[in-house]
């Protein structure tokens, strides 16, 4: 009888062993090797085209002008860096519920009522329920094609035959491939059919979208080597009980990463929001302590966002530092500075930061927000209502500079703020617009004395 080549995949990391292990050495669980055959049809091939490869002149290639396809929805397009480019490979992740197959399944009516056929394989719904969902949607579209199928030979086959502009799989823990022997979902069917699908893509020129399922820590479930097998990972985010839903880029062979795009999830579907930091502004309360609004960039585009503390004095032993939005870690350094520096007593404080609208941020530029909603909430004092602060703080207190000032001064102006407090060294070499006020300040001090003091 032949001799059946085995191996050991670790089923969270990927990791490949000759024998069987109780925990794996890659990332240290337990229990998480399961035997699977070896499938032994691979024989070197080569992206873009079967047969040979020959090394060409970078000078003599000719530098293509993808032609990208665009969507009518613009914050899609831009987070992809300016529409979906041909024979690509995208992954969009996010927890269960998010909205992954309505954005989709919006994609795909755009692209078709252009014309272009579009298949959408769905594997967890059947086409009725797709169906249900398009009629939401209000999705009727002469060119969009559905199919409920799990087998990746039959995926193929309709692609083949249907010649489709876009392909959306919905989802790729539900794909198989008859030859592997291990269960849908496993390490080794998601990388196998992610690998088929890549081939796919690239030989036909046909760009595919896959749905990727979040575990509980938040990675897209499978190996971290399907997120570096795609052209570009999009994390579909948001908070269940706020309606705003964020698309972000986290890798992007095609663009920009850290793009982002907000869209509302509304009764037919989602709705893009083109102008976020009216959003993150509406519910602000002005004039109450703790509360102060920074220009965040998010990729390109600045964005206002409110930043709220409450600090009031712990009962416990340990003081609490508790943040949403924003790494925890980050408060701690900052309460330590204004503690030694401005020397504000917050030792025994609990201090709880939240960034409004459910966005995270975590760039440096927000750090002096932070810390004058921390001082602001302390001293129960408010700040001008029409004040943005912007700069990174360092451990002895100084502001330092930021990058892309001016987009961030510019967008505040937009909005009608009045000031702008940011580092002394951010003020060469530009001029703001006519209707804003820029300060510069070097050190923390400083800065609470400019938005505070005012103020009595
Ligand atoms: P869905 O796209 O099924 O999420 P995923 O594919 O990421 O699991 O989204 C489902 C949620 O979105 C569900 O809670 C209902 C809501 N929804 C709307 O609010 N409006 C709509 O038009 C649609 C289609 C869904
Ligand atoms: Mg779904």
């Amino acid at each position: 009888m032949a001799k059946r080549k085995v191996k050991f995949v670790c089923q969270e990391c990927g990791y490949i062993s000759p024998r069987w292990m109780g925990k794996c050495p890659g990332c240290n669980q337990w229990n998480t090797l399961h035997e699977e055959i070896e499938v032994s049809s691979r024989s070197g091939h080569v992206v873009g085209g079967e047969g040979f490869s020959k090394p060409e002149k970078i000078t003599a290639i000719e530098s293509e002008k993808e032609p990208r396809m665009g969507t009518s929805m613009r914050e899609f397009n831009r987070v992809l860096g300016g529409g979906i480019v041909p024979g690509s490979l995208v992954l969009i992740g996010g927890d269960p519920g998010i909205g992954k197959s309505t954005l989709l399944l919006q994609v795909s009516s755009q692209i078709a009522e252009k014309q272009l056929p579009v298949l959408y394989v769905s594997g967890e719904e059947s086409v009725q329920q797709t169906k249900l969902r398009a009629d939401r949607l209000q999705v009727a579209s002469n060119s969009l094609y559905v199919v409920s199928e799990t087998n990746l030979n039959m995926i193929r086959q309709h692609i083949e035959s249907l010649k489709p502009s876009l392909v959306i799989i919905d989802s790729i823990q539900t794909i198989y491939r008859e030859e592997v022997t291990s269960a849908p979902g496993s390490v080794t069917q998601v990388r196998e059919c992610t690998s088929e699908l890549m081939k796919l893509a690239k030989n036909n020129g046909i760009p595919i979208f896959i749905v990727g399922h979040v575990t509980k820590e938040g990675a897209i479930a499978g190996p971290r080597m399907l997120e570096h097998m795609v052209d570009a990972v999009l994390y579909f985010e948001g908070e269940r009980h706020h309606t705003y839903r964020i698309l972000r880029s986290v890798k992007n062979r095609f663009g920009s990463t850290n793009e982002m795009g907000i869209f509302e999830m509304k009764e037919q579907g989602l709705r893009e929001v083109l102008n976020p930091s009216e959003i993150f502004l509406e519910e602000r309360s002005q004039g109450t302590s703790g509360s102060t609004v920074v220009a965040s960039m998010e990729g390109t585009r600045p964005v206002l966002v409110e930043i709220q503390a409450l600090i009031s004095p712990s009962s416990f032993g340990n003081p609490r530092r508790m943040a949403t939005g924003i790494d925890n870690n980050r408060i701690s350094l900052l309460m330590a500075v204004l503690e030694k520096r401005v020397g504000l007593m917050l030792q025994n404080q609990d201090a709880y930061i939240k960034v409004a609208g459910g966005v995270k941020l975590d760039e440096p530029a927000i750090d002096l927000a932070i810390a004058i909603s921390i001082a602001s909430s302390f001293r129960d004092q408010s700040t001008r209502p029409d004040d943005i602060f912007i700069g990174e703080v360092g451990l002895t207190g100084e502001i330092r500079r930021v990058s892309r000032i001016e987009q961030r001064v510019q967008e505040a102006a937009k909005l009608g703020f009045k000031r702008v407090i940011c580092s002394q060294n951010n003020l060469e070499g530009w001029s703001p617009p006519k209707n804003i006020q820029v300060i510069g300040v070097k050190t923390v001090q400083e800065a609470l004395k400019m938005s505070m003091d005012s103020q009595k």
